[in-house]
């Protein structure tokens, strides 16, 4: 039942962002967008591997072609360095606005500062640029609430709101050049901490901190290295009953190395372990009972909202937003707007992304 009202507010609100978003693309002939004089996109997106980033580049593109403009899209291979040159190649070729979802946010500096002085706007799409007032808007969703959904999850399925426990938990985060890392794991160590305090969850490897805790470049197989550490360190005699991962890619890196270490059997049954990002190989996952949850983030309004972002900026329109003040990128607040999450697991995944048109029923044979 509380799936079934969190799938329908989920369908609710994206209906009423749609009509939200073409309502403010309305110009004054009626038509259902702006101009596009013959302007062209840049879209940077960060890499290949992950199935969500093709997604993403793929509705973005798909997006600002019906509004008529032209788009040039770039992958940067997971490294901060191509990045960069392949977006100063896009200034060179004379875009006339940019979408960039960094790979590291901290790398960007340079490259938008020419972008300003050539009057480009820029939008960070998902990850925040840092350190410079040359980012016009941002775009993402509420990441700590992602964090929250992954440790209510863990929460919920020990049962620690009744009283049981000690459980052991292992912490996972993202990369720790990613903006967003931080929020993900904010959220859930919010909701965890008063747990860990009271020793109903222990975490036996000691590692806590962010630092500790980050996974580079959200890596799968690196998370796997650092669990197959764990387990053999602090696991020898014991069994480990929940896994935070912030990311697919990672929960199921962390997955290999537990049933490599014996787990997913009666007698040593997996942990509870998180996700994000829905991702297929994870969905499928999750339907085999192997991966526990995800958190389900439709990066096609995502792409729709950065669409919608530069049409309005090119017909001289405000672009719309819903959040001013919550991130602040340590030069200045940049105007965000703001999606919701939805936690998915085996019991929700059809009615969600079946029913919600993310995949396809065969797709996750
Ligand atoms: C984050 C993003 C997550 C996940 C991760 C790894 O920035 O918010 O949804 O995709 O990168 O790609």
């Amino acid at each position: 039942m509380h799936n079934r009202r969190a799938a329908l507010r989920l369908l609710a609100g994206t209906a009423s962002l749609a009509l939200t978003l073409s309502a403010c693309g309305k110009d004054s002939e009626g038509s259902s967008q702006g101009s596009s004089n013959g302007n062209t996109v840049g879209i940077a997106m960060p890499t290949q591997a992950s199935e969500r980033w093709l997604t993403d580049g793929k509705s973005v593109v798909d997006d600002l072609t019906r509004k008529g403009y032209k788009t040039k899209l770039v992958y940067g291979n997971d490294n901060p360095k191509t990045q960069v040159a392949q977006i100063q190649d896009l200034i060179e070729q004379g875009v006339d606005a940019l979408i960039i979802a960094a790979i590291d946010n901290k790398s960007m500096n340079g490259v938008v500062k020419q972008a300003a002085a050539a009057k480009i706007p820029v939008i960070s799409y998902d990850r925040l640029i840092l350190g410079t007032e040359n980012v016009d808007y941002y775009v993402s969703f509420d990441n700590e609430q992602v964090g929250r959904l992954q440790a209510h999850y863990i929460i919920q399925e020990l049962g620690l709101e009744d009283g049981k426990g000690p459980f052991n938990i292992e912490l996972f985060a993202g990369s720790a050049d990613d903006n967003n890392t931080k929020y993900f794991y904010d959220g859930a160590m919010r909701l965890l901490q008063p747990y860990l305090d009271s020793k109903k969850l222990v975490v036996r490897s000691g590692q806590t901190e962010l630092d500790k805790v980050t996974t580079l470049r959200w890596d799968g197989p690196t998370a796997g290295k650092r669990m197959e550490g764990i387990l053999a360190d602090s696991y020898r005699s014991r069994t480990v009953d929940a896994v935070l991962s912030p990311y697919d890619g990672i929960s199921l890196g962390v997955l290999s190395a537990l049933k490599a270490d014996g787990y997913g059997s009666a007698a040593k049954p997996l942990p509870v372990i998180t996700g994000q990002d829905a991702e297929l190989p994870s969905v499928k996952s999750i339907i085999a009972g192997q991966q526990s949850q995800t958190v389900y983030k439709d990066v096609r309004l995502l792409a729709e909202v950065a669409a919608e972002m530069v049409d309005a900026i090119f017909n001289d329109r405000t672009p719309r937003v819903n959040s001013r003040r919550a991130y602040n990128n340590g030069v200045k607040y940049v105007p965000a707007f703001l999606l919701q999450p939805t936690s998915v697991d085996k019991k929700n995944y059809d009615y969600v992304l079946v029913a919600g048109g993310y995949y396809t029923a065969a797709e996750l044979k």
